[in-house]
């Protein structure tokens, strides 16, 4: 098989001065991965390499530059898939790590578990090696102005943040890659600080299997981004593979939904979608949407 990749800074009302810095993280993660891909790498490692590049970048709300929650403290969520047999694995509310996609991966290729949470997920870190940091190293100026700015106010909605005529608070994005390698693998990975200012112990759509994120290399792998609570609710990951293996193409699997959750549970968001053809898509419901990816023939794109 021909690799490919697609990767997403999340969805939301990208304004113009931001544009570079979502095409620049983009493509750098859609490169880091493919370049994974060409050397023979497999589609996990490839969308591990292409999410860690953006937890790197204090553009995106992952990693480094991830929102604060209402304590003031950056707590975030994780999770990687392996579509040839379903396997993943994925951490919650976790502190101090700068790659909480790797430590999603070691849960799945070293425990008997799915799924670990707070200080539990800390503690596997620890206990294996991994690296951790202080809060100032994943903190930036600009996530704790703006927690100092909501902090001032009466009260704060999380609805706002994705309503494009009223949000006050942008930047925000969640980031993904799906990537399919040389053995038709596909592999999907989500990686997010959340929201901003929500309760300490939410957790997101991005690390549960089927919202945020789902990879079945029989039929497609995809990554989500947007508002977390609608986005559970509609479980939509797993959603837009069902479409696929009922025969809809990845346009119209991500279209159909978009417009679902649009409809059913007023949410807001966007999705990438990668089939085992190799077809490469996505669907949003927000004015813009940063993603980037290179197809089967080699070839780059990228949208905001
Ligand atoms: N951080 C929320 C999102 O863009 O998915
Ligand atoms: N979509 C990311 C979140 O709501 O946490």
């Amino acid at each position: 098989m021909e690799p490919c990749i697609i990767v997403h800074g999340g969805a939301w009302d990208i304004p113009k001065d931001l544009w570079d810095s979502h095409r620049r993280g983009c493509s750098t993660a859609a490169n880091d991965g493919y370049s994974v891909l060409r050397k023979g790498g497999s589609a996990v490692d490839a969308v591990e390499v292409a999410v860690k590049s953006m937890e790197e970048d204090s553009t995106f709300d992952a990693g480094r530059g991830s929102f604060l929650n209402a304590d003031g403290e950056v707590e975030m969520d994780a999770t990687i898939m392996d579509g040839d047999d379903l396997s993943f694995g994925a951490v919650a509310a976790v502190q101090h790590i700068l790659h909480p996609v790797s430590l999603a991966r070691q849960v799945m290729e070293k425990t008997q578990h799915c799924m670990l949470v707070g200080e539990g997920a800390l503690r596997f870190a620890r206990s294996i090696g991994m690296p951790t940091v202080s809060q100032e190293c994943l903190l930036t100026d600009r996530e704790l102005r703006r927690w100092q700015e909501i902090k001032q106010r009466q009260s704060f909605e999380q609805r706002e943040l994705f309503d494009a005529a009223r949000d006050r608070y942008s930047p925000k994005g969640t980031v993904g890659a799906v990537a399919m390698d040389q053995k038709g693998k596909i592999a999907a990975a989500t990686s997010t600080g959340g929201t901003p200012n929500k309760m300490a112990g939410r957790v997101g759509d991005s690390p549960l299997v089927g919202c945020g994120n789902y990879a079945d290399s029989k039929f497609a792998g995809v990554s989500a981004t947007g508002w977390g609570e609608p986005m559970m609710k509609a479980v939509i990951a797993r959603r837009v593979c069902h479409s696929i293996e009922d025969g809809m193409n990845a346009q119209e699997a991500g279209d159909e939904a978009i417009r679902y959750l649009e409809e059913r549970v007023k949410g807001y968001g966007g999705v990438i979608i990668l089939d085992k053809d190799g077809n490469l898509s996505h669907s949003n419901n927000t004015p813009r949407m940063a993603v980037a990816g290179i197809n089967q023939h080699g070839e780059r794109f990228e949208f905001i």
